[in-house]
C-alpha cells in the first residue's frame, strides 16, 4: 500500500479487488431512523470514492442499554438496513457493545477492478476540480445542538447526507478521472490537501464557486461553527492561502467538517464537461466546478 487511502483494497485476481472500510460515529440529527441511514450512507462513501461496489456490511453499535430505550435503537438499525436496500448492499451481522455514548457505523466490502481504481492522488496540472454535494452539514448539526436550526435546513442536510455517492462514482468510472476522494471530517480543504500530498501539484480553488447550504452561511454567521473548524485550518495552514476577499462565512465553511459528504474529483480539462453531464443525468445535480490543479504553486492551495 503506497499511502492512506479511503478505503484498503486487496487483489485476489487481474480483474478482481476486494475493497473494504469501516466507519461509525455519536449521532448528529435528532432523528434516529434518519441517523441510521446517514451513518450507512457515510459508510458506504469510502468504496464509492474509490470506485469501487459495496456487497456486504456488518452493523457496529455501541448502545447505552441502562439509560435508552431500545426502540431508538430498533429505529436507527431500521434506518440503517433501508438504506443498505437501496444501496443494494446485503447485511450479513453485526456486534453491539454496552456503551454509555450511542454510535452506529459500518464495516463494509464490496469489490472493485484493480485496474480502475480511483486514487486520492494522481491529479494532474490543469484537471478540473469537481465537488458533487453542497457543503455546511457540520455548522448546521451544531445549529442542531443548539436547538437554532430550522426544520428546512434539517430537512435539507439529511436529504444530502443520506444521498449516495453511487451515481457520482459510477458518472466518475464512465467518463475516467485522475483521482478522488470524500469530503467528510476534514473539511473540503483538508481533504482537498490529502490529494495534493507529495505529488507535486498545487490547487487553485474560486470560493464563490463551492456550493454551501443556504442555512451553513447564515449559520456560520451566527457564530454555529464546530470545534472541529479551527483544527483542520490549524493543521493545514502551513499550505493554504485564502484572498482576503473570501467571506468570513466560506472560510469556516471550506474546513467544515462533512457527514456523509460528496466526492472531489479531478478530472482532464477536455472531460470535465462529460463528467459534469453525466454526473447532473445522473441526479447529481448539484456537482460543480470549483478550481482546477496547477503545477505552480507545487504543494499549496489557494483559496480567492
Ligand atoms: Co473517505
Ligand atoms: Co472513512
Amino acid at each position: 500500500m503506497e499511502r492512506a487511502e479511503d478505503a484498503g483494497v486487496y487483489k485476489i485476481s487481474d480483474d478482481l479487488a476486494l475493497v473494504q472500510t469501516v466507519d461509525f460515529f455519536t449521532p448528529i440529527v435528532d432523528d434516529p431512523y434518519d441517523f441510521g441511514r446517514i451513518a450507512v450512507t457515510n459508510a458506504l462513501s469510502d468504496v464509492y470514492a474509490m470506485g469501487g461496489r459495496p456487497l456486504t456490511a456488518l452493523n457496529i453499535v455501541c448502545f447505552p442499554r441502562e439509560t435508552m430505550d431500545i426502540s431508538i435503537l430498533r429505529d436507527i438499525l431500521r434506518g440503517g438496513l433501508d438504506q443498505m436496500h437501496e444501496a443494494g448492499v446485503i447485511l450479513l451481522g453485526g456486534h453491539t457493545v454496552d456503551d454509555p455514548e450511542l454510535k452506529y457505523g459500518l464495516a463494509v466490502t464490496g469489490t472493485i477492478r484493480p485496474d480502475k481504481v480511483v486514487h486520492n492522488t494522481g491529479a494532474k496540472p490543469g484537471d478540473r476540480l469537481i465537488l458533487t454535494k453542497p457543503l455546511g452539514t457540520g455548522i448546521i448539526s451544531t445549529a442542531i445542538k443548539h436547538g437554532a436550526a430550522s426544520k428546512k435546513a434539517i430537512a435539507r442536510i439529511v436529504k444530502s447526507m443520506t444521498t449516495l455517492n453511487r451515481a457520482a462514482s459510477e458518472a466518475m468510472l464512465e467518463v475516467g478521472v485522475n483521482a478522488c476522494k470524500d469530503i467528510t471530517g476534514f473539511g473540503l480543504l483538508g481533504h482537498a490537501a490529502e490529494m495534493i500530498q507529495g505529488t507535486g501539484v498545487g490547487m487553485v480553488i474560486n470560493a464563490a464557486a463551492v456550493p454551501c447550504f443556504p442555512e451553513a452561511k447564515e449559520y456560520a454567521a451566527k457564530g454555529f461553527v464546530p470545534g472541529a473548524v479551527e483544527r483542520n485550518r490549524d493543521y493545514r495552514k502551513e499550505i493554504v492561502d485564502i484572498g482576503k476577499k473570501v467571506p468570513r462565512y466560506m472560510q469556516n465553511i471550506i474546513f467544515d467538517p462533512q457527514t456523509s459528504g460528496g466526492l472531489l474529483i479531478a478530472v482532464p480539462a477536455r472531460r470535465a464537461p462529460r463528467l459534469l453531464k453525466t454526473l447532473h443525468e445522473k441526479g447529481v445535480a448539484e456537482a460543480v466546478i470549483i478550481g482546477e490543479v496547477v503545477a505552480e504553486p507545487a504543494g499549496r492551495i489557494r483559496v480567492g
